[in-house]
């Protein structure tokens, strides 16, 4: 399957760049400058029209702050995160919860489930109630449906996900210890039924040991494709 004239650039761990049909850009859980497996190219974004953030950890929001300073793109979040954001200095938030659409032009956000947690850590080790952990659902103008799933363990009302809005591709964790692994991982792929799965959230930090590999033997027999992406190459 391809993208129907979209494209999507893994940028290491959780972070995506989404180009849509018409070039609308959208960052999903920035983290650029230390991001291990981020290419040095893309410390820096140019022309970003929309930031999600799916929780408040340091390896999905890192570069959130500098991220909207460069490029005055608004910041979509849960509403604790929003409000920390503001505080920090991010001019144009947009707070919302699971189960709400915000709606760019022909492009609809909607939040949705994760199975994990999201306290922000405070400069001083303090830490900050941020909410609840989320996921996101991507319908593009030319209605291609991208899930990601941001950090999270399998739970059964993906079913829920897929009935909604049959994601096209799905965005999941599978490096374990912090997230699922292949073993579950595999299981949200049945409940998900995408085209398309893109592995994630693996091989940054050592405990992160799911691989992609592990993931395809899991789904040997079905009708998703595991596409594997190389961080900083376009996949259209
Ligand atoms: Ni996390
Ligand atoms: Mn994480």
């Amino acid at each position: 399957m391809r993208l129907e004239g979209a494209a999507i650039t893994w940028l290491g761990h959780a972070t995506f760049v989404v180009d849509t049909p018409t070039n609308q850009r959208i960052v999903v859980d920035p983290w650029l400058k230390g991001n291990p497996r981020c290419p040095p190219a893309f410390h820096q974004l140019a022309q970003v029209d929309l930031i999600l953030v799916s929780h408040g950890h340091f390896d999905h929001m890192g570069s959130a702050v500098e991220l909207a300073a460069a490029t005055g793109a608004p910041v979509v979040s849960n509403f604790e995160i929003a409000t920390y954001l503001q505080g920090q200095g991010v001019a144009n938030t947009i707070g919302m919860n699971k189960g709400g659409t915000v709606t760019f032009g022909d492009i609809k956000v909607t939040m949705v489930h994760a199975d994990h947690s999201s306290g922000i850590i405070a400069e001083d080790g303090r830490v900050i109630y941020g909410g609840e952990a989320g996921g996101f659902v991507m319908t593009l103008e030319n209605g291609l449906t991208l899930y990601h799933a941001g950090d999270t363990n399998v739970f059964s009302d993906m079913a829920v996900i897929r009935d909604l809005y049959a994601p096209d591709v799905a965005l999941l964790p599978i490096g374990g210890h912090f997230t699922m692994s292949p073993k579950e991982a595999s299981y949200a792929v049945r409940l998900l039924k995408p085209k398309i799965v893109v592995p994630m959230h693996y091989g940054t930090f050592d405990a992160l040991t799911g691989n992609p590999e592990a993931l395809r033997d899991l789904l040997v027999g079905e009708d998703t494709e595991v596409v594997t992406l190389e961080p900083g190459v376009r996949y259209e």
